[in-house]
């Protein structure tokens, strides 16, 4: 889902900088990508404010400007995390152009012509600094995003500022929603410009950005026949978001915190006619147990060809 953005500083002198012209946000247009489809602002709203509240219920995207969700994160930085986040071993993405495209490595394996861009390797926090420094100092090095769950190996530091996010707050909102359990805290380090194509999680997610600054972009569900090139393949999904996700050009490493949630079971009552990302779901289901029953998700298609053939017109 990662419709909810939570942002790490509240950035205090929006209100005073758009009076003198001058956007101190920290970052610039030329920093941004170029698309040829038109996006438009993701609203920016406190906590507090209960239009915050609705948007998050819709599962429509909004960044939240002022939770202090991760606020004892806010020190994060290559050097505080070397000394502090310990010896276990860290799922580190390496790829030859800028895009960190997410699949899974078990089902993409039976797909033709499928050649992952992107490798992952296990490596140990250090070795990773390494990597980044290499990559910053060459040009034509592989560029590295480091994505690990945290989890019992963090030093003490680390433990302690965990247990200071604002669990309060978070707490809440899983129960508002009605979510299910806390899955994990998927930890993301990025370089500048790494790009995460667009895709789409099954779970909800609070994203907590922490360093630098990373551009999402949400794709609503009812685009869903311009985004779908992998049937079967990618992540099945209750409630389908797509996002693409950028560091922004020249910026510097990206630290991110993502908070990832089982997603609220199925309501009693379904109301008709159904909401784009229920079919959605209907159709990445149907399509994986169609999978599942032909024993070769390449029988898909031409079975639901021969199916539909002449049928409907
Ligand atoms: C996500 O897609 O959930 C995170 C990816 C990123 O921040 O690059
Ligand atoms: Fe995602």
């Amino acid at each position: 889902a990662a419709a909810t953005v939570v942002e790490a500083e509240p950035s205090a002198s929006e209100a005073s900088a758009a009076f003198s012209g001058v956007l101190d946000r920290g970052w610039d247009e030329s920093q941004l990508r170029q698309y040829t489809f038109p996006t438009r602002a993701i609203p920016r709203l406190s906590h507090a404010d209960p239009r915050a509240e609705e948007l998050i219920n819709n599962e429509e995207p909004v960044v939240l400007t002022d939770t202090n969700l991760v606020y004892p994160a806010l020190k994060w930085d290559i050097g505080y995390l070397k000394e502090n986040i310990g010896n276990g071993d860290f799922s580190v993405y390496a790829s030859e152009n800028h895009k960190f495209l997410y699949y899974d490595e078990k089902k993409m394996s039976n797909v033709h012509n499928f050649v992952p861009k992107s490798r992952r390797m296990e490596m140990k926090f250090s070795e990773f600094v390494e990597k980044l420094h290499e990559t910053e100092e060459k040009e034509d090095e592989e560029r590295v995003y480091l994505q690990q769950t945290l989890n019992d190996t963090v030093g003490k530091k680390i433990v302690v500022d965990f247990l200071g996010f604002n669990w309060n707050w978070i707490n809440k909102q899983q129960a508002k929603r009605n979510w299910g359990q806390l899955t994990s805290n998927l930890l993301l380090i990025g370089m500048e410009g790494n790009v995460t194509p667009a895709h789409y999680d099954e779970q909800q997610n609070f994203f907590a950005q922490i360093k630098g600054h990373k551009r999402c972009i949400l794709f609503p569900p009812d685009q869903f026949e311009n985004l779908y090139p992998y049937p079967c393949t990618t992540r099945v999904t209750d409630r389908a978001r797509w996002h693409h996700i950028e560091s922004l050009l020249n910026g510097g490493i990206t630290i991110t915190v993502n908070f990832w949630y089982k997603g609220a079971p199925t309501p009693k009552r379904i109301e008709y006619p159904l909401k784009a990302h229920q079919k959605v779901a209907i159709m990445r289901n149907i399509e994986k147990m169609l999978g599942e029953a032909l024993g070769d998700p390449h029988e898909v298609g031409p079975l639901l060809k021969m199916m539909i053939n002449g049928r409907y017109d």
